[in-house]
C-alpha cells in the first residue's frame, strides 16, 4: 500500500500518556455502545437502522468527549463474537465503520483527533483495512483526543495473544505485559489507563471488553440506549465519576493521614 502522508492537525496540544491518572482526574473513557437493536425494534425498524442511528451517537460523543477535555475515548464497535450475528447485520456494521472512517478523517484532522483501530485485522475486508490504514495515517498528528475503535476485538483473545508472545517460564512484568497486549491487538502504546467504562442499554457486564485494562476503571451503567446517547448523558457519567473515590487498592486519603496522637509502635 502506498504511504499516506499524515496531515498536520490544527488543534494540537502535547499530552503525557501511559500512566495511571491521579485520583479524581478523568482522561480516558471507554464505551460499550449497547442498545442499537432494541432502539430499532421499538420503532419497528430493521436492526441495521439502530446501528446507523448509533453511528450518529458516535459522532456526537466524539465531539462531546473532545469538548470535555478527554485525552482518549475508546469505543467497542465490533467484537469477535459479533461475527455470529446474521450476515446482513454484520455487513451493515462493516459498511458503517468504513463510512465513518472515510467521512470523518478530515474533520478529525481539523479537530486534532487521532483515530486508531485495534483488534484483529486478518478477518477484515481489504477495503475496510485500507480505510483504517488511511484514517490512522492521516490523523496521526492529532493531539487533542485519541479516538480508538475496537474492531474484531476480544479482551480474552488480546490477553492470550500477549501471553503467547511472552518468553515461556520467565516472570512477567505487568508493564511489559500491557505493552504486549497493545502490540498484539495493533493498539498504539501511548494511551492513558482507562478511567471510566460506560455501558449503555441497561445491561451490567463487560462482554469481553478491555478485561486487562479495566482493572481499576470505574464502571457506569445507564439504561439509555446508545442511539439516544447525547452530550448531556456523557456529562452525567463524568459527574458520577467525579463523585467516586478511587483508591487503587489503598485506603481513603483521609484514613492515610497520621492521627494527631499516634499510638506508640508495639515493642519488638
Ligand atoms: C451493540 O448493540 C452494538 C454493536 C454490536 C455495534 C456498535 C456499532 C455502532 C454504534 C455503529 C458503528 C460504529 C462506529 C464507530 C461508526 P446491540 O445491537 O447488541 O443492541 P441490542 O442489545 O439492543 O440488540
Amino acid at each position: 500500500m502506498p504511504p499516506v502522508e499524515p496531515l498536520e492537525a490544527t488543534a494540537t496540544q502535547g499530552r503525557p500518556g501511559d500512566e495511571i491518572s491521579p485520583a479524581g482526574t478523568l482522561r480516558h473513557i471507554a464505551v460499550i455502545m449497547d442498545g442499537n437493536g432494541r432502539w430499532a425494534q421499538a420503532r419497528r425498524l430493521p436492526r441495521s437502522f439502530g446501528h446507523r442511528a448509533g453511528s450518529h451517537a458516535v459522532r456526537r460523543t466524539v465531539r462531546a468527549a473532545a469538548e470535555a477535555g478527554m485525552e482518549a475515548l475508546t469505543l467497542y464497535a465490533f467484537s469477535c463474537d459479533n461475527w455470529a450475528r446474521p450476515q446482513g447485520e454484520v455487513n451493515a456494521l462493516m459498511e458503517l465503520l468504513q463510512d465513518y472512517l472515510d467521512q470523518e478523517s478530515s474533520s478529525c484532522v481539523q479537530e486534532g483527533i487521532r483515530l486508531s483501530v485495534f483488534g484483529r485485522r486478518d478477518r477484515l475486508h481489504p477495503s475496510l483495512l485500507r480505510a483504517i490504514e488511511v484514517a490512522e495515517q492521516r490523523t496521526s498528528m492529532g493531539r487533542r483526543l485519541h479516538l480508538r475503535l475496537a474492531v474484531d476485538y476480544s479482551g480474552r483473545d488480546a490477553i492470550l495473544a500477549a501471553v503467547s508472545r511472552c518468553p515461556s517460564g520467565e516472570p512477567l512484568d505487568p508493564e511489559a505485559f500491557q505493552r504486549s497486549i497493545h502490540e498484539a491487538s495493533h493498539s498504539p502504546l501511548e494511551i492513558p489507563e482507562v478511567d471510566l467504562i460506560i455501558r449503555t442499554g441497561g445491561e451490567k457486564r463487560l462482554s469481553d471488553f478491555l478485561l486487562w485494562e479495566s482493572a481499576y476503571a470505574e464502571l457506569y451503567f445507564t439504561d439509555c440506549l446508545w442511539p439516544d446517547f447525547k452530550s448531556r448523558d456523557l456529562t452525567l457519567a463524568i459527574d458520577d465519576f467525579s463523585s467516586r473515590e478511587r483508591r487503587f487498592g489503598s485506603v481513603p486519603a483521609s484514613a492515610n493521614r497520621r492521627p494527631d496522637r499516634c499510638p506508640p509502635p508495639p515493642a519488638a
